[in-house]
């Protein structure tokens, strides 16, 4: 009996996406770059979008080449017609009419590969996809990635052909109820290949990943080193640095893992003098580089020390927004933010409220600049979900994975402003504790909610983490200063918190005396209240100002606002600086 598929039978299928709800790569097949060369693929693409999953209804992906003349029958999906394309780039930025596209879509290059030698593995690096990711290779399903901001590995060696190969990306940005974060936050909803896409072609056994770092208590005289390879191989790894040892260093590896600790007493990473060492670990034929600086962060009682000297931070909290490129960081665009950090007078930055552009950090340890890294579980999520908690602490364990070596990273953030439920609190507890398995050289902190009753700074999740955040707008969403002078009188912390979040919106240009809401006058004017009473308590350890920039938000519509958080101390062109900055500045420089 020759059965004719059903032509319709999509029409009717509910069910099409389940099968590609397996095959999620994550932290554990992520491999770090290691300063190894790339092939770009950031050129070449054809992007379709698709509202309705016609995509995986239709299977899009399975889909031969043969031109429209040579269709026996119509398609609703043509490769050529989509719009060409480079990433990274956000496509709602792309075309106006896809300001607020929220869906499917599709990238499609080809990619061209001669037959690997043998041996050589070929991975697909891809920088972050918002927010989730599924990757066809030939037709061919080799996985998907779930979460906005952190980067995904996967090998596509088996599945090239000699010659020319069809690569596509899926990617999608709808908001969901079980996502990571979920569907309500104060940050636009971008979508798209808005990191680097590259090839990484790598020897049969490679390096996946590196942890390296001074011995926690060893008074910086002692370097331990972690080595896992790509394969559960038992061989020596060597590290090599010309400036800490005249000799390599052994790494004995077995099944594929190694750890180590050298007596060394390299020259301390620290705000003044960010010393950076170029280290190499070898193995096989594989040759893994990263420059890294050393340096401990620690906690007593309510204090904070870098390299045991007391430290302050004073700091500014920064999205992911650009007025023309939406979510994309540029190197250009790194580097402005840097630099208006250091006119700040700034030695602290919080990454709000996901990972963060790699290359950020990387200034940072440059620059000596520390910061706080985090994942998006943002205000309401699904805590009780076991599939929404594997999806945050993959996400965290990526981005531990990918930034585990930055100096100027000295606080993973696993939550901001979560209601303080039995379910929040199991699944934030898990994260603090997965993010302190994976790094014992950084303090947790999450930004906490205060206890309304109470109104203290009571929030059980506390005795997990090392650093208290708390977000407080004393002087903007509530009238004045006295609810913070309340709050701190009945507050008695046995840990270090910092003020994670503070500020009030000004629109450039709009001035008034006194408390003149959106006004620049009022704005700067709120700092120095808040700057008088934050630094006359000795067990706050610092601020992080929101926000450096005004940023894009759709739950910002006055005439004010329109469609822009505008507490930035500089506005969405960011060049201009308001009154905010200029005090907020003044105090910085004042201040130890
Ligand atoms: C909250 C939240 C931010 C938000 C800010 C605001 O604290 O964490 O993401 O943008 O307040 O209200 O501007």
């Amino acid at each position: 009996v020759v059965t004719v598929e059903d032509p319709f039978a999509h029409l009717h299928d509910e069910d099409y996406a389940h099968v590609f709800d397996r095959g999620f790569v994550g932290h554990q097949t992520l491999v770090q770059g290691g300063g190894r060369s790339v092939q770009p693929l950031n050129e070449g693409w054809r992007l379709t979008l698709d509202l309705f999953d016609e995509g995986l209804r239709q299977r899009w992906y399975a889909d031969d080449e043969c031109p429209p003349s040579q269709w026996a029958v119509p398609r609703d999906y043509e490769i050529e017609a989509g719009k060409k394309v480079s990433v990274p780039s956000c496509w709602n930025m792309l075309q106006p009419e896809w300001r607020y596209f929220e869906g499917a879509a599709w990238y499609t290059r080809a990619l061209h590969c001669e037959h690997a030698p043998d041996g050589e593995r070929l991975i697909l690096q891809v920088g972050a996809a918002a927010s989730s990711a599924l990757i066809f290779l030939n037709g061919r399903f080799l996985g998907g990635h779930r979460g906005a901001s952190t980067p995904f590995s996967i090998e596509l060696t088996d599945a090239l052909i000699p010659g020319p190969n069809r690569l596509q990306i899926m990617v999608e940005n709808r908001r969901k109820r079980d996502g990571v974060p979920m569907h309500h936050f104060d940050w636009f909803n971008y979508g798209g290949l808005y990191r680097e896409v590259s090839l990484m072609k790598l020897p049969a056994v490679f390096v996946r990943g590196v942890r390296i770092g001074l011995v926690p208590n060893s008074e910086g005289a002692r370097i331990f080193i972690e080595v896992e390879a790509s394969h559960p191989v038992t061989e020596i790894a060597t590290l090599h640095c010309s400036e800490l040892w005249d000799h390599p260093q052994d790494i004995p590896l077995h099944g594929g893992n190694g750890r180590v600790e050298f007596e060394a007493t390299p020259k301390l990473w620290s705000l003044a003098t960010p010393k950076l060492y170029d280290i190499e670990v070898r193995l096989d034929r594989d040759i893994w580089t990263d420059r890294v600086g050393f340096r401990e962060i620690t906690t007593k009682g309510t204090e904070l020390f870098l390299n045991g000297e007391p430290l302050f931070l004073k700091g500014v909290c920064v999205h992911e927004d650009d007025v023309d490129l939406g979510k994309v960081s540029t190197l250009v665009d790194t580097r402005r933010r840097i630099a208006d950090i250091k006119a700040l007078g700034a030695n602290f930055m919080r990454l709000s409220h996901y990972p963060h552009h790699e290359q950020v950090a990387r200034l940072c340890d440059e620059a000596g600049i520390l910061l706080w890294a985090e994942v998006p579980v943002y205000w309401a999520i699904d805590f009780g979900n076991p599939s929404t908690l594997a999806d945050a602490e993959n996400q965290l364990l990526e981005l531990i994975k990918r930034d585990c070596n930055r100096a100027s990273i000295i606080m993973w953030g696993v939550g901001n402003e979560n209601a303080d439920t039995e379910a929040r609190y199991r699944f934030m507890r898990h994260l603090a504790e997965a993010a302190r398995a994976a790094d014992k050289t950084r303090l947790i902190t999450a930004a906490c909610l205060i206890d309304r009753e109470k109104f203290a700074i009571v929030d059980r999740l506390t005795e997990h983490l090392d650093v208290i955040g708390l977000n407080e707008y004393f002087g903007w969403y509530e009238p004045d200063m006295s609810g913070l002078k309340r709050l701190i009188a009945n507050s008695g912390p046995e840990k270090p918190v910092i003020i994670s979040e503070t500020g009030a919106d000004a629109l450039a240009g709009h001035r008034g005396s006194g408390r003149v809401l959106f006004s620049e006058d009022w704005q700067a004017c709120f700092y120095q209240q808040q700057w008088e009473i934050i630094t006359a308590t000795p067990w706050i350890v610092g601020l992080a100002a929101w926000i450096l920039y005004d940023f894009r938000s759709e739950r910002r519509q006055t005439g004010f606002q329109r469609g822009f958080n505008r507490k930035g101390l500089i506005s969405e062109d960011k060049a201009t600086r308001k009154q905010a900055f200029h005090a907020l500045a003044d105090m910085f420089r004042s201040h130890r």
